[in-house]
């Protein structure tokens, strides 16, 4: 059976640590959207690790790892990540594998980003200015350079051809700018070529092909549902598709073989960048949950908005993977706190509003609605049986699978494997849907 694992907020969910735990049961870890905007944190003999393209199966030793053709790639940042692997002792080659459709991140794609951001001014999007976005750009606009290009050296009339468009469309200055820069991006796409070469392949056959000899897949979802290019709070999203839709066509797979979603979504909300968040705290517990919880961004270090959990968001995230479970980080941030709200409706100028209207332009213009529970005083960092849970975060577990309609089928503690409470027997958990 074949599980995927989504992010159901913002991102920032604790999916590096869920895919990590749930990767002893799998034979493979594919990863469909996204690039180096993701740092999925991973804590191996409680040592800190964070990845960024590359898979969080890349701990087991027995996983093997897929990189989509979904994704985009920043080349040097990968064999940097590579070589931060290599460096701890983790073997990579014959267990990664990297789309020979997935497109490159340039240079020109992060200066873009910057000016393109720079010329939003106070409406910026507030991107990890890591060139996601205009690379995606380029992959619709039918003029990306592949990764299977990088592989079997024919990047280089590519890269002349991509140069001289720029240089064209944006001036001279951009010579200027990033010659130099272009310059050290083909040597890094040099170095690549001869290093990545056997990684590179074909993978959605090689992925179709495992799938029909029963290899079980873990699908990886990178940043979060609410940050879907098509689904989230649009325009303040990331350039691809983050929810179980994008799973197929990030791989190369029938939508067939994913035949249980789990959903990872933290106790609290958390947003890096801009765009609407209801439930945001400006205040004292805003501060209290942003540094208990160490909200600080794994891949920019910006720090993150803290809020409520926002029910009405999450259920909206629920129905649109449909669900299968929800696994629960983080609620340990929590502990200590006198009271905790849960938010569970919006109303726009006094009136109800119906579901999630999940545009931007829409939901900036929300209140939320709060229903108030009972904090705990007791630690639920580290527990690892549900009946430990004081009675009070109990209670606020039964609230979130009453609001949403799907069961927590598992508690993250804490960052470590070991830290994880199930709620329902793994076996139970990830075992197959009868086949009809
Ligand atoms: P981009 O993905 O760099 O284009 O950024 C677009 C939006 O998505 C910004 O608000 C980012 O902060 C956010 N974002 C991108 N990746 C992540 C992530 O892995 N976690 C949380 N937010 C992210």
């Amino acid at each position: 059976m074949n599980v995927a694992v989504v992010g159901l907020q913002w991102g920032d969910e604790g999916k590096g640590k869920v895919v990590d735990l749930l990767a002893e049961h799998f034979d493979i870890v594919a990863r469909y959207q996204g690039g180096h905007n993701a740092g999925h944190t991973v804590y191996r003999d409680g040592q800190k690790f964070v990845v960024h393209h590359i898979p969080a199966g890349i701990f087991h030793p027995h996983v093997q790892n897929v990189m989509g053709n979904g994704m985009v790639v920043d080349v040097e940042a990968l064999l940097e990540e590579i070589a931060a692997l290599e460096a701890v002792g983790v073997a990579w080659r014959g267990r990664l594998w990297v789309s020979d459709r997935a497109h490159v991140i340039t240079p020109v794609h992060r200066w873009l980003e910057t000016r393109e951001e720079d010329f939003r001014g106070c409406h910026s999007i507030g991107t990890t200015r890591r060139g996601i976005g205009p690379a995606y750009e380029d992959k619709y606009g039918r003029r990306g350079l592949l990764m299977g290009q990088v592989a079997d050296g024919s990047w280089r009339s590519q890269v002349e051809w991509l140069w001289d468009r720029y240089v064209r469309l944006f001036g001279p200055s951009l010579s200027s700018a990033l010659g130099a820069e272009w310059d050290r991006f083909q040597t890094v796409l040099e170095r690549a070529e001869a290093y990545l070469a056997d990684a590179v392949i074909q993978t959605d056959l090689w992925l179709r092909e495992r799938l029909r000899q029963g290899a079980r897949v873990l699908f990886e979802g990178a940043q979060g549902t609410l940050l879907d290019v098509d689904h989230g709070t649009y325009p303040f999203v990331t350039s691809s598709h983050c929810s179980a839709g994008g799973i197929s066509s990030g791989l190369g797979i029938s939508p067939r073989w994913v035949h249980r979603v789990f959903g990872v979504a933290k106790a609290y909300c958390t947003r890096v960048g801009a765009g609407p968040f209801p439930t945001e705290l400006h205040d004292e517990v805003g501060q209290y949950l942003r540094e208990r919880g160490a909200e600080y961004g794994a891949t920019t270090g910006r720090p993150r908005r803290c809020g409520w959990l926002d029910l009405v968001a999450l259920k909206y995230a629920c129905d649109l993977n449909d669900v299968d479970g929800i696994i629960l980080t983080k609620l340990d941030i929590l502990d200590g706190l006198p009271r905790v709200r849960l938010c569970v409706g919006y109303t726009l100028n006094g009136q109800p509003v119906e579901g999630c209207p999940v545009r931007a332009d829409r939901l900036a213009r929300v209140e939320p609605v709060y229903e108030d529970w009972p904090g705990w005083s007791a630690s639920t960092y580290g527990v690892t049986r549900p009946e430990d849970l004081p009675e009070a975060a109990r209670a606020y577990i039964r609230r979130i699978e009453e609001y949403t309609g799907r069961p927590v089928v598992l508690l993250s503690s804490g960052p470590q494997r070991h830290e994880t409470a199930w709620f329902r027997p793994p076996d139970e958990v990830l075992q197959p849907h009868p086949r009809p």
